[in-house]
């Protein structure tokens, strides 16, 4: 995908990957991009404001109150001008601060104040990367839309080994490239996506619920929005923050759900990443269950509806491409083929939910595509990414071509 004449506005902060940060832009230049640069003063100690001008044939921007800066240039001028914004190496404390919002230097006012997307490449000791702190984070930044490369895994500056190493310029290369060939790639499409648990009501304070976070469904539809999608994201109840530039419906039961669903066709593409209950209670109780109203209660269970059967099987309303999901704790591939089958959908996406895989909950999964071509193994990958494929493989199924090749 060419990335010529693309504006990109790199945010160099204070880690031992900003050396590779000249090599970045010069592989940038060779594109046709242009890139201009923020440093941070912490980036300032391992790579030089020069290095970074005479590579990227522009003014480095350094300081927030400088005057001279902000006379020629606005900071909010600054983030604005750009086609995206790039954080490399996005280091334990500019991603803290970014999550934060704060503002106190150039580099996080720039981030604070741009309406452009912003890809972030982070690198640390492999302890930082891991540390609890970082990781939430990470997953409030991306919840915002904040797309991430990398880090890799390999040996550290500080002599540790592990998960930390900022990407190789040519790997941020890469995802900038994919950040603009899917741009637009789903312009005029119209895409549901469920998400979530359900809350299915015993009385007004209790429920039966189940362990979905959510987030492989809020990527999927910030992913598909991303890419131009009029996305509607009908959620059960999360933690999550609503993804950019998606309209949320939020819904408590499975029945709840189908309807908003219904109520959403036509569309073009429909993905079911929700978990949703299969039963409800047929008479949930009016007033709280007492204890000592005698007795163990019981509790009569009636099935719910199945939403991605009812799409898969919606008539002349049944959307171009139908997407499940399958939960599974054995047999994950066998269950998903029979699964796509039962459910009239065309792609499920298989995952194994066991406790030990950290699924449920997690970052991270491993998905078998099953079509009716066949089954195709993903690498364990993080959720994102899960998103990002499934986005360029239904643009591919549409047959929509490349963004800047239309
Ligand atoms: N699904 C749905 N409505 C339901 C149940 C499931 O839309 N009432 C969708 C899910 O969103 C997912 C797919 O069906 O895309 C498979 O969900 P899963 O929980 O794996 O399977 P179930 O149909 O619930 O079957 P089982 O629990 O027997 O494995």
């Amino acid at each position: 995908m060419s990335i010529k004449d693309i504006r990109i506005l790199l945010i160099v902060a204070g880690g031992i990957a900003a050396y590779k940060c000249p090599d970045l832009v010069r592989r940038l230049r060779e594109r046709g991009a242009r890139a201009r640069c923020i440093l941070t003063s912490a980036g300032a100690e391992f790579v030089t404001p020069l290095s970074l001008a005479a590579v990227s044939e522009d003014k480095v921007y350094t300081e927030l109150f400088s005057l001279t800066d902000e006379s020629e240039m606005g900071h909010i001028r600054l983030s604005r001008e750009a086609d995206l914004v790039v954080v490399a190496p996005a280091t334990a404390d500019l991603l803290a601060r970014m999550a934060a919002g704060m503002a106190n230097d150039l580099a996080t006012t720039a981030l604070l104040a741009t309406d452009k997307p912003v890809l972030a490449a982070p690198a640390m000791n492999v302890r930082m990367w891991e540390h609890p702190a970082t990781q939430a984070n990470l997953r409030t930044l991306i919840e915002r839309g904040v797309q991430v490369v990398g880090p890799g895994e390999g040996d550290m500056a500080c002599g540790e080994w592990g998960m930390g190493r900022m990407a190789e310029p040519l790997e941020i290369v890469a995802a900038i490239e994919a950040v603009f060939a899917r741009r637009g790639r789903l312009r005029g499409v119209r895409a549901l996506v469920t998400s979530g648990p359900t809350w299915e009501p015993i009385d007004p304070v209790r429920f039966i619920a189940n362990r979905s976070s959510g987030r492989q469904g809020h990527a999927i539809a910030g992913s598909l929005a991303r890419a131009g999608a009029a996305t509607t994201l009908v959620t059960g109840p999360t933690h999550l923050a609503d993804p950019p530039a998606v309209q949320v419906i939020r819904i408590e039961t499975a029945r709840e759900m189908l309807a908003a669903c219904r109520e959403s066709l036509p569309v073009d593409v429909a993905v079911c990443a929700a978990a949703v209950g299969d039963w409800h209670v047929s008479a949930p109780a009016m007033q709280k269950l007492k204890k000592e109203r005698g007795g163990l209660p019981t509790l009569a269970l009636e099935e719910n509806p199945d939403v991605l059967a009812t799409l898969a099987a919606a008539g002349n309303s049944r959307p171009t491409l139908v997407i499940g999901f399958a939960a599974e704790t054995e047999n994950v591939v066998d269950n998903a083929v029979r699964k796509r089958r039962s459910k009239g959908c065309d792609w499920i996406l298989a995952n194994d939910v066991s406790p030990d895989t950290g699924t449920f909950g997690g970052d991270r999964t491993t998905i078998h595509l099953v079509t009716g071509d066949g089954v195709e193994d993903w690498p364990r990958m993080t959720k994102v990414d899960v998103a990002e494929r499934l986005t360029d493989r239904v643009a591919d199924a549409l047959g929509r071509p490349p963004a800047q090749a239309q």
